[in-house]
């Protein structure tokens, strides 16, 4: 055991910005939390304290009323003031205490892997999910940012609609009905940090533990690990040319409650979903009850002309929950996106937003909604498509003729990736790891599979980088990949 000896001996730092008497407290706290103090010792005076620490004794005093006030000492009345029992107790049961083994009761398979995400801030070709913001939107974005600012009112700064403003809704609602053919009333629209947040409510509103569901394979990751997480049953259901396989669905899980699906871009594969498939998947959502997901992640970037119309606006029953986002459409750093809910799931889906968090952020809404009401937003997709088509091109260009035939380039009709599929039998995950080593990052391919033999393949996202940057990069990597062939 020690004592106050030990303790006169501290290095208090003057220099340091923490107040000394913050230090003091600092020094018992943690001798008593040690057991170095034992329960019941005599606290010197705070003069005698003061003294032998050659600080002023209003600091000790201080630290003193701390320590007393969260009860790591006590004072009786007449004889002074002691190391409290209950707090020295609690010390020595911490020693003694065997540690507690705990599990995760969530399989680890639905946790993606967060190190590859964190990634996806890099500035590197072919990183997936970067977006290019030129100058005028940048500038556009600082003035209308300065002016919501300035126009913000106190009603502003308060507790507002879970389901976001009206005005902003009431703005995309004009936009999906136009551009998607997205059958649609403002009040069905709500604001949501994005893609991911629509789905998790999605998720909560409409399945229970233990349901099935259909996912596409390949698929989205994150969707798949949400539903993991979310105790569902997801079951990979094959994608064809044709997009998602629904007799395969049908056979495989025939009692699922939800699809999740990426109809006018598949997720990774870039497929556009065919309309007889459509209507067969409506079909099957209409006998069976199930509700459909439609994730239309990037549907502003076709390149072949006007976006596709939304499987949603060929939906009569109200089955499917559309899910769009502005956060590839601007840039991913907005956390803004939006579900279009069918009036039945209305009011779950706004209760469910509201407890997982309250609402959307008021200033950014309000950016975003005159950044569309004053026609910037269909200005900016109109010169990022012009863009990202010549980006596309470039990349896949490069890529056939420096690839010497190891490359087999699916040219996206939309959309900000592509695969570049490698010959059966090459190793997509070695191609990534020499990749990354050349400073190129590529994703496999082969990780987006659950159950199927996967076709190797690259997936290379080519909206965040420049042409310049684009194409001495594709050389470099068709270049190792035909390399890799010939050994
Ligand atoms: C299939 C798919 N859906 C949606 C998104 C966008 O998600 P969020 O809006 O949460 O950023 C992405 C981004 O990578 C995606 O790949």
């Amino acid at each position: 055991m020690h004592g106050w000896a030990d303790l006169y001996a501290w290095q208090l730092d003057r220099t340091s910005r923490t107040p000394l008497s913050r230090q003091i407290y600092m020094q018992v706290r943690s001798a008593v939390l040690s057991g170095a103090l034992a329960a019941g010792t005599r606290v010197p005076s705070s003069r005698v304290m003061a003294s032998r620490l050659g600080v002023a004794r209003a600091s000790v005093v201080s630290a003193y009323e701390q320590l007393l006030a969260e009860g790591y000492v006590e004072s009786r009345h007449g004889s002074g003031t002691f190391i409290s029992q209950e707090v020295a107790g609690l010390a020595t049961r911490r020693r003694t205490a065997r540690a507690i083994r705990r599990t995760v009761p969530i399989p680890a398979k639905a946790f993606p892997d967060f190190e590859r995400s964190a990634m996806q801030g890099e500035a590197r070709p072919f990183n997936t999910g970067r977006t290019l913001i030129d100058a005028r939107t940048a500038e556009t974005w600082r003035t209308l940012t300065h002016r919501a600012v300035r126009q913000l009112g106190p009603y502003d700064l308060g507790y507002a609609d879970p389901a976001g403003l009206v005005e902003l809704r009431a703005n995309i609602c004009d936009y999906l009905r136009a551009a998607r053919a997205v059958q649609c009333e403002p009040e069905q629209i709500v604001i949501t940090a994005g893609t991911q947040q629509a789905v998790d409510i999605a998720i909560r509103v409409l399945l229970s533990a233990g349901d099935e569901v259909w996912v596409e394979e390949p698929g989205y990751p994150l969707t798949y690990a949400q539903l993991m997480l979310a105790r569902v049953r997801p079951h990979a259901i094959a994608v064809d040319e044709q997009g998602l396989v629904v007799d395969a669905g049908r056979r495989k899980a025939p009692r699922a409650r939800a699809v999740f699906v990426t109809p006018s871009h598949q997720f990774p594969s870039g497929v556009a979903m065919s309309m007889a498939r459509r209507l067969e998947l409506l079909a099957w959502a209409r006998q069976s009850g199930a509700f459909i997901v439609e994730d239309d992640y990037t549907s502003e970037f076709r390149y072949s002309g006007p976006p596709l119309a939304s499987l949603q606006g060929l939906d009569e029953s109200e089955q499917v929950i559309y899910v769009g986002t502005f956060n590839k459409a601007l840039f991913p750093g907005l956390r803004l996106g939006y579900a279009v809910v069918p009036r039945a799931l209305l009011q779950a889906f706004v209760g469910a937003r509201y407890l997982i968090d309250r609402q959307p952020a008021t200033l950014q809404q309000a950016v975003v909604s005159q950044f569309m009401q004053q026609g910037h937003f269909a200005a900016h997709i109109r010169r990022m498509r012009q863009l990202y088509r010549e980006q596309r091109d470039a990349l896949a260009e490069t890529l056939v003729r420096r690839g010497a035939g190891s490359l087999e380039v699916a040219l996206p009709d939309q959309g900000m990736h592509l695969v570049a599929y490698l010959r059966d039998g090459t190793s997509d995950i070695e191609i990534e790891a020499a990749a990354r080593r050349a400073g190129i990052v590529v994703r496999a391919i082969s990780r987006f599979y659950r159950s199927a033999r996967p076709r190797p393949g690259l997936m290379l996202g080519f909206s965040g980088f420049p042409r310049q940057l684009i194409v001495p990069a594709a050389a470099r990597l068709a270049m190792l990949v035909a390399n890799r062939d010939r050994r």
